[in-house]
């Protein structure tokens, strides 16, 4: 039986990317900071209270998975770093806790967990980052959620670089606009279009995918 964990799961892409892999069998470990919204789902779901920026309890649940193999960990939780982004009214409380969560939690998180997955079959670090994170595409506006994840992706490269020797497989991965809470409604794709099509990207990653940038469709994406 393989093992996924996957943190942002109580709702959006983590809420299905849970679902998804229950459904195929998996073992899940879901990380949400209201746990009780995982109940009802069927399968091999064992639910953790985690605010991803609380670094001690990042450790404890490290702690307290010892010794289990995690074959694929998705950094999922994110947040949307919303400001007016004209210049004179940047937000500074706004830069730190979107640099917080979308970009040093998932490196804490990989940190905690490498040995877990190092350990697994198939070695999979997982990161949501987002095209609006690539320097090549840049444009207007979200200033720091653009940094945000312009900065994840520089760190999921360093760390595929890092990691190589343990085989592991590092990888971003953009979802897609996708119509959640943070997609909003006029985004292009459901959650069944995005997260299905993620699921099987990630079950086909090989070792020469290892420091890629990727669309949820398959297709490279520049940094
Ligand atoms: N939707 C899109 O179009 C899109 C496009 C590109 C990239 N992405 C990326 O995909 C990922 C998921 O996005 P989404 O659309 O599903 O967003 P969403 O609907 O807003 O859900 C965000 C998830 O992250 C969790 N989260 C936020 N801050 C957290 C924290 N400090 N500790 C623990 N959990 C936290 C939320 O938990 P709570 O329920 O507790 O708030 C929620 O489960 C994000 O990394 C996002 O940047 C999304």
């Amino acid at each position: 039986m393989s093992t996924v964990l996957i943190t942002g799961a109580a709702r959006g892409l983590g809420l299905d990317f849970v679902k998804q892999y229950a459904a195929r069998g998996w073992k899940v470990h879901a990380c949400a900071r209201d746990p009780d919204a995982l109940s009802g789902i069927e399968g091999d779901i064992e639910a953790h209270r985690l605010e991803v920026t609380d670094y001690e309890a990042v450790s404890a649940l490290a702690g307290t998975l010892q010794g289990e193999a995690i074959d694929v960990l998705i950094n999922n939780a994110g947040v949307a770093g919303r400001e007016a982004t004209v210049l004179g009214s940047i937000d500074p409380d706004v830069w730190r806790q979107t640099f917080e969560v979308n970009t040093l939690a998932p490196l804490m998180i990989a940190q905690a967990f490498i040995e877990h997955v190092a350990r697994s079959k198939q070695r999979k670090l997982i990161a949501l980052s987002s095209r609006l994170g690539s320097i090549a595409l840049a444009d207007t506006g979200r200033y720091a959620y653009r940094a945000s994840k312009a900065a994840l992706n520089m760190k999921w490269k360093g760390l595929s670089i890092d990691t190589a020797g343990k085989g592991m497989i590092c990888v971003v991965l953009h979802p897609g606009w996708v119509q959640t809470d943070m997609g909003g409604t006029a985004a292009t794709l459901t959650i069944e279009q995005s997260v299905p099509a993620m699921v099987k990207l990630i079950d086909g990653l090989k070792q020469s995918d290892n420091g890629r940038f990727i669309n949820y469709d398959g297709a490279e994406l520049p940094w």
